[in-house]
């Protein structure tokens, strides 16, 4: 690699990810906020409940158009363009006079957010040689977790003064670092190519390697560029079904057992659990906030020396574990001094578990299993999915919690992430250590995925 090649990756990247900074810090405010907002609009649950799920309707749409927009006008653009939507949205919140709008500014948020959970993997995967990629697309799920820590800390330091609209306002900062940083930045040579701007390629080529390599990097990318573009309909072949039905699982999964009623609601949780104060839930959820960070952190580590389906394992059998725990708390009125404490013990022993497990995993494995010619539009279905099955669960908690109550609450995620374990272990491949080409040649064998490496083991 080019001297000093590095710094230049590492730094694309680095502001690449603010995007995912954005994602986590606009999907995480809401928790504190919500709490004000609710007292000063005198909203009910349902109403809450819009007002939370409002970011994630906007998630959809904008994951659903991602692929052809990206594609069309290109990734530094439509991050710009994101950038600009984010920080719109931010200080559209913040001055809302009634609910209304700021139901609005938060579906142009979700939109942002939507586009941002698609492209900002698929630039950083562009930009990255293949021997980086792999950590530097796991840096933008590290961000999404580092921009809901930093939403928290907001949320908690403003909290004594009722400023929902500061924790709002305050996601326009990134925005604009996001939008001056991008456009510092170069396009993404394989989207050049694509678009037949060879020479616009080369240059951006010689700032991240020698010379002499360019003419093959050039080639090999034309190479993949006349693999014919699969249709929509190419996605329902029989070889290509088991990749579909793994991502969109995942992604079910990675939603159902209740991710975001943590991540959204914990604050509401703890006081659920009997914390007085709204400040004391909020440090409470900063904390939960930190541990994501740090097994996000141990998770990439582990990603490839143990492999995805060991962190599956462990992960989901410890995250079933403290939801049973959340719902047998929550079962006992008797214990009400314990009920605090095991309700902190619980969600950190379950936010730990998914940090490392279906957290990080589900991105990864959207992006290792699809074949080439299709990959695009596979990944933004897995993204349409997760958004809608998170919009599902977020707007649906307070309702169940109303329902079912809290236990049966936390127990029906529970039996969800057993179902999940047994899906992992029928379905979901190993992919460690595998090239994408032969993961796709294994499909293309009409084998499936779960075989993968197997025979080769044997
Ligand atoms: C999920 C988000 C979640 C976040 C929490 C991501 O992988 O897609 O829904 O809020 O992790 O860290």
């Amino acid at each position: 690699m080019k001297k000093g090649s590095k710094s230049v990756i590492y730094m694309t990247a680095g502001i690449a990810a603010l995007a995912g900074l954005l994602f986590g810090y606009d999907t995480g405010v809401i928790s504190g906020a919500i709490l004000f907002i609710k007292d000063q609009f005198k909203l009910v649950s349902s109403a809450v409940e819009v007002v939370v799920s409002a970011v994630l309707l906007g998630a959809v749409i904008g994951a659903a158009f991602s692929g052809a927009i990206t594609d069309r006008f290109g990734r530094k653009k439509v991050l710009i363009v994101t950038a600009l939507l984010f920080a719109i949205g931010a200080i559209g919140a913040s001055l809302a006079a009634n609910v209304g709008v700021i139901i609005f500014f938060r579906l142009i948020i979700g939109i942002a957010i939507g586009v941002a959970s698609y492209t900002a993997p698929l630039y950083i995967s562009e930009i990255s040689p293949p021997e980086m990629r792999g950590a530097l697309v796991s840096l933008n799920q590290l961000m999404i977790t580092c921009g809901i820590v930093v939403s928290y800390l907001v949320d908690y330091v403003l909290s004594g003064a009722d400023q929902w609209r500061w924790m709002f306002a305050l996601g326009a900062i990134p925005a604009v670092i996001l939008i001056i940083g991008m456009i510092a930045l170069s396009e993404s040579p394989r989207w050049l190519i694509s678009r037949n701007m060879i020479a616009e390629a080369r240059v951006i080529l010689a700032r991240v390697m020698p010379q002499e390599k360019i003419d093959a990097e050039m080639r090999s990318i034309q190479g993949s560029l006349t693999a014919k573009e699969g249709s929509w309909k190419e996605l329902l072949q029989p070889w290509i079904r088991p990749a579909l039905i793994v991502g969109i699982a995942l992604a079910f999964f990675q939603q159902a057992t209740g991710i975001n009623t943590i991540i959204y609601y914990a604050p509401t949780i703890f006081e659920f659990a009997g914390f007085e104060s709204h400040k004391v839930a909020i440090l409470a959820t900063v904390g939960v906030g930190v541990v994501n960070v740090l097994m996000t952190v141990v998770a990439i580590w582990f990603i490839d020396r143990l492999g995805r389906k060991p962190l599956l394992y462990i992960g989901m059998t410890g995250m079933a574990i403290s939801l049973g725990l959340l719902g047998l708390a929550f079962n006992m009125p008797s214990i009400t001094g314990a009920l605090k404490m095991i309700t902190v013990l619980g969600v950190v022993f379950y936010i730990a578990s998914f940090a490392i497990s279906l957290g990080p995993i589900f991105w990864l494995m959207i992006a290792e299993i699809y074949p080439l010619n299709v990959r695009g539009r596979a990944m933004s279905l897995a993204t349409v999915a997760n958004w809608g099955f998170n919009a599902i669960v977020a707007s649906t908690f307070l309702t169940l919690t109303d329902k079912l109550g809290k236990a049966g609450t936390f127990w029906f995620y529970t039996i969800i992430c057993v179902i999940g374990i047994a899906f992992c272990y029928l379905y979901v491949p190993e992919t460690k250590g595998h090239s994408l080409e032969e993961i796709e040649a294994h499909l293309r064998k009409n084998k499936g995925l779960r075989s993968l490496g197997l025979e080769e083991a044997k």
